[in-house]
């Protein structure tokens, strides 16, 4: 499963690329407003300059005309290069624009997915990702993990080449659901990212080892 993070703060992303080596990094216009930078190609263009040249870049256009997301995301894709993906919100103009976009070989990731078949008609129209909302669609009363099954089961039975991209998470959980299903990709907010995996248990762990080793062999001891 790819693991991608889902911010566009430079700090955070590069601590994150520090630890591990994450496949990319998703923004969405709120994500990059937080960045209190008022100029958004420019944060994206730092962003592609400090992950590296594989690592995918998804950034997300504003416009809400099918002409004007198209314009849009040529402008982009020519400013940031290569593994970039544009994402494009699944509503009516929306996938007139990804089937456009798809057809002349720009990357698309359809966003803002809401059920199972936008997100299918997305896949028809050439989106290479899928990113449904899934804790947002926990809080609208859905069941947001088993939407991206569903998207995933359906896709994939069609013989769509698209993958889901699990997107809006608030906790570990739903991500292991994601992973254990065999869901493609997921993107994840750093901090939930980090419970993934770094949740101090093997910290402690590693305090208790060295106490004991202390005990028998002297303060500061290491094997060396
Ligand atoms: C993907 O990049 C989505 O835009 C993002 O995961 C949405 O997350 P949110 O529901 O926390 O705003």
């Amino acid at each position: 499963m790819l693991i991608l993070i889902d911010d566009a703060d430079l700090t955070k992303i590069e601590e994150l690329y520090n630890m591990y080596p994450y496949d990319g990094v998703t923004t969405n216009p709120t994500i990059l407003s937080k960045t209190g930078n008022p100029n958004p190609m420019d944060q994206l263009k730092k962003i592609r300059a400090l992950i590296p040249s594989d690592a995918m870049l998804h950034a997300q256009v504003l416009s809400t005309e099918a002409d004007d997301m198209v314009k849009e995301a040529k402008h982009m894709v020519s400013v940031l290069g290569e593994n970039t993906y544009i994402k494009v919100p699944v509503t009516a103009n929306g996938l007139k624009a990804i089937s456009i976009l798809s057809k002349e070989g720009i990357n698309v990731t359809a966003t803002a997915i809401y059920g199972v078949l936008p997100a299918f008609m997305a896949a028809k129209a050439g989106a290479k990702f899928l990113a449904p909302y899934v804790n947002r669609l926990d809080n609208l009363g859905y069941d947001g993990v088993q939407i991206a099954k569903d998207i995933h089961t359906m896709v994939k039975s069609a013989g769509y080449e698209a993958e889901v991209l699990g997107a809006s998470f608030k906790n570990s959980q739903q991500v292991l659901e994601m992973g254990k299903f065999g869901i493609g990709s997921v993107t994840v907010n750093p901090d939930t990212l980090k419970a993934l995996a770094f949740n101090g248990v093997a910290e402690t762990a590693v305090k208790d080892f060295i106490h004991d080793f202390e005990g028998c062999c002297g303060e500061g001891k290491t094997m060396l």
